[in-house]
Parts: C-alpha cells; sequence; structure tokens
C-alpha cells in the first residue's frame, strides 16, 4: 500500500507543534475580537484544515465563510491578478473579516484579496496565516497573526499540497527530492 509519508523526507512542524499553535492564536482571536463582530474567511483549498482546528480554538461567536480564487493567466509566477471562482456567500457589511491562509508566500493573492473585501462595507480586514515565508515576499503586506515562520522551502501537509496532494498529513513537512524529480520526466 502507497503511504504518502514515504514521500517526506522530514518533518519541519510536528503534529503537536502545530496543535499548540493554533490554540494560542484561538485564544489570541478570542481575546482581542471580544467586543466586534467576527467573521472567519478562508481561502479555499489549503486553508481548511487550518480553519477548522482554528476555529475550534475560539470561545467567541463567529461566522464563517469561504472563497475559492485562482491566479489568472499561466506561468509559475502568480500575477497578482486573481480571478474569484466561488465568491462568499455572506454579506460583509459591519463585520471584522479575519482572513484565514494557509502560508503567506509572495503575498500577491492576499494583497488583491484584501483590496477586493475593503470595497464591500467591512468594519476591519486583517489576516491569519499558519505559515510565512517572509523571504519570498513581494506586496507589502504583512499578517497580523502567524503560527509560525518557515524559510523558503517548499512546505506540504496540514492542507498545503504540491499538485493537489499531500493535504491530509497530519503535519508540515518537506518532500524527498525524488518527488519533483518523477514529476518532470
Ligand atoms: P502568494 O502569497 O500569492 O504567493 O500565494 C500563496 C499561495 O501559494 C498559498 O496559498 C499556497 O496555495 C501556495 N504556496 C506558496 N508556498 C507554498 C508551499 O511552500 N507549499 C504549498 N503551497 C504553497
Ligand atoms: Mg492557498
Amino acid at each position: 500500500m502507497y503511504n504518502i509519508e514515504d514521500d517526506i523526507e522530514r518533518i519541519l512542524i510536528s503534529e503537536k507543534d502545530i496543535k499548540k499553535a493554533v490554540k494560542k492564536m484561538g485564544k489570541a482571536i478570542s481575546k482581542d475580537y471580544a467586543d466586534k463582530n467576527l467573521m472567519l474567511v478562508a481561502v479555499l483549498k489549503g486553508s481548511v484544515i487550518f480553519m477548522g482546528d482554528l476555529m475550534r480554538a475560539i470561545s467567541i461567536p463567529i461566522n464563517i465563510d469561504f472563497m475559492s480564487v485562482s491566479s489568472y493567466g499561466g506561468g509559475t509566477k502568480t500575477s497578482g491578478v486573481v480571478k474569484i471562482i466561488k465568491d462568499l456567500d455572506h454579506d460583509l457589511s459591519g463585520k471584522d473579516i479575519l482572513i484565514v491562509e494557509d502560508i503567506l508566500d509572495s503575498g500577491m493573492t492576499l494583497s488583491y484579496l484584501t483590496k477586493i473585501l475593503r470595497q464591500r462595507n467591512v468594519a476591519s480586514i486583517k489576516v491569519a496565516t499558519l505559515l510565512d515565508k517572509p523571504e519570498r515576499r513581494i506586496a507589502d503586506i504583512t499578517a497580523d497573526y502567524t503560527c509560525f515562520t518557515v524559510p523558503d522551502e517548499f512546505v506540504v501537509g496540514y492542507g498545503l499540497d504540491y499538485d493537489q496532494l499531500y493535504r491530509n498529513l497530519p503535519y508540515v513537512g518537506v518532500l524527498k527530492p525524488r518527488v519533483y524529480e518523477n514529476k518532470a520526466e
């Protein structure tokens, strides 16, 4: 039986450490948004697992919604212009929006997204990310809540994919080089 763990070279962040950090973030958010009108907005699909754990670590009343976006144009680099594949179902007026992301990389996607959402009468917009890769940042954007800062390495697991796989790993890890090599062949 093919086990996806066989493709992992090393674990970067363990399941236990993720659990601890997400709990801590949930507590901070509960405190910061105690008198606000919090709506968590997760960007599909990478952030679903983080969203599921984070929302259960928050103790105040919240609304949740999901959005799906894709980068316009070909090429491997994000153009910064994103197309909305699935928009939010809820009206955002008066809401304090917290965008829940898996990883903040170049920041192009998030900077475009916050620009769009800002036009919808929101009370505030902030960003909570599981991982931050600051070395790769192009857009002028910082996360308000971060669980872990990671080096400039491609990571998978806990929602993050390579070629749509490995999202179901319970930890964040680095793939064996042969996984990419096989793909190139
Ligand atoms: P950016 O910040 O606009 O460059 O885009 C961030 C998106 O790129 C994330 O939401 C991920 O879907 C993807 N991404 C960036 N770095 C990684 C990584 O190391 N592993 C998996 N996906 C990544
Ligand atoms: Mg993503």
